[in-house]
C-alpha cells in the first residue's frame, strides 16, 4: 500500500470533503444520538511540517483557507477546528475525518473508523485517545461495513479511498448501495477525484443501479478537465443526505472553486437521482 495521506492533508479536496462532513454531523445530530462509520480513517491528525511540505497541496489550501478572512458560514466552522488545533496559531496540524468527527461527539454518539495500513492505525489509535466514544479499527473498512452498520439506526457513513486500486471506485459504489439498503435512513457520503467525466460517470451509472434513493454530487472543480492525468478537481457524493444539503455543498464548492481554482475553476452541484 503506497498511498500516504500526510502528503495530501490539507489540500482543497480535503476542505470539500471536512466542511461537508462537519455540516453532515451537526446537522444528523440534531435528530439524535449520530453513529459515524468513516470505512478509510486515515491518521486522524496529519503534522503538515512532515510530507505535506514537499506536495505543497496544504500550503495551496488549509493554510489559504485560514488567511481568508470572510468565509461562508460552512467554511468557517472548519477553520476553527483547524485553529482550535493550532493555539499558537499558524496552521502546524490538521485534522484528518476522525479527529473532526470525535470532536463534536456527544453523549450517545460514537465513531467507528477502519484503516488497512498498521503504522497508520497506530496514528489512529494516539488522534482518537482522549475520545473514549471514538474508535479505531485495523481492517477492511468496504468489508467491515455491514458488521459495523447492523446495530446503528441512520447512521453516517463516510466512504473516502485512495483511489489508487483499480475497484475502488465499483467497491465504494457497492458498499454504499448496500448500507442504503440495509437502512434506507442511512447517509452515505463518498469522496471521489474528478479527473475525468467518464469515470465519474461510469461510477455513478454503478451507483445508480444500485437504486440507492436521492444521491447529491458536489464537485469543486479547479479548472477545466482537460487532462486526465491530473486531479481537476474533487466531489462529494452525498446519498440520501439531509434537507439543506444542496445549499451547503454550493456554498463549500463554489468558496473553494473561487478562492483557490485556476481560470475556468467552478462548482457543479446536482442531483444525480432524487
Ligand atoms: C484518503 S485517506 C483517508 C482520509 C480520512 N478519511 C480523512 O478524511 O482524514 C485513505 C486511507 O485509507 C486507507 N486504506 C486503503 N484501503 C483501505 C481499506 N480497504 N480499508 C480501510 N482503509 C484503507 C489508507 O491507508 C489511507 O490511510
Amino acid at each position: 500500500m503506497n498511498y500516504r495521506h500526510s502528503f495530501h492533508a490539507g489540500n482543497f479536496a480535503d476542505l470539500v470533503k471536512h466542511a461537508l462532513l462537519l455540516w453532515l454531523v451537526d446537522r444528523m445530530r440534531t435528530r439524535g444520538p449520530l453513529t459515524v462509520i468513516d470505512t478509510h480513517a486515515g491518521a486522524g491528525l496529519y503534522d503538515l511540517t512532515g510530507d505535506a511540505v514537499r506536495s505543497r497541496e496544504a500550503e495551496a489550501g488549509v493554510a489559504r483557507l485560514m488567511a481568508s478572512e470572510t468565509l461562508p458560514p460552512a467554511i468557517r466552522a472548519l477553520a476553527q477546528d483547524v485553529a482550535a488545533l493550532n493555539p499558537e496559531g499558524g496552521v502546524r496540524f490538521y485534522p484528518g475525518s476522525p479527529l473532526l468527527v470525535a470532536r463534536r461527539l456527544r453523549e450517545g454518539d460514537a465513531y467507528l473508523g477502519f484503516e488497512m495500513n498498521p503504522p497508520v492505525v497506530d496514528l489512529l489509535d494516539q488522534a482518537l485517545a482522549e475520545y473514549p466514544a471514538a474508535k479505531g479499527r485495523a481492517g477492511d473498512g468496504y468489508v467491515s461495513l455491514a458488521g459495523a452498520t447492523a446495530n446503528a439506526r441512520g447512521p453516517l457513513v463516510l466512504i473516502d479511498p485512495p483511489f489508487e486500486q483499480a475497484d475502488d471506485y465499483q467497491r465504494a459504489a457497492d458498499a454504499a448501495t448496500a448500507v442504503m439498503r440495509r437502512d434506507p435512513s442511512a447517509t452515505v457520503a463518498i469522496w471521489t477525484p474528478l479527473k475525468d467525466m467518464e469515470t465519474f460517470d461510469g461510477f455513478l451509472r454503478r451507483l445508480s443501479g444500485g437504486k440507492p434513493g436521492p444521491v447529491l454530487v458536489a464537485e469543486a472543480r479547479l479548472r477545466p478537465l482537460t487532462n486526465p492525468m491530473k486531479m481537476n478537481g474533487c466531489t462529494l457524493v452525498m446519498l440520501n443526505p439531509p434537507e439543506g444539503a444542496e445549499a451547503v455543498a454550493q456554498e463549500v464548492c463554489g468558496w473553494v472553486a473561487e478562492t483557490l481554482g485556476d481560470t475556468g475553476a467552478r462548482a457543479e452541484v446536482w442531483w444525480a437521482t432524487s
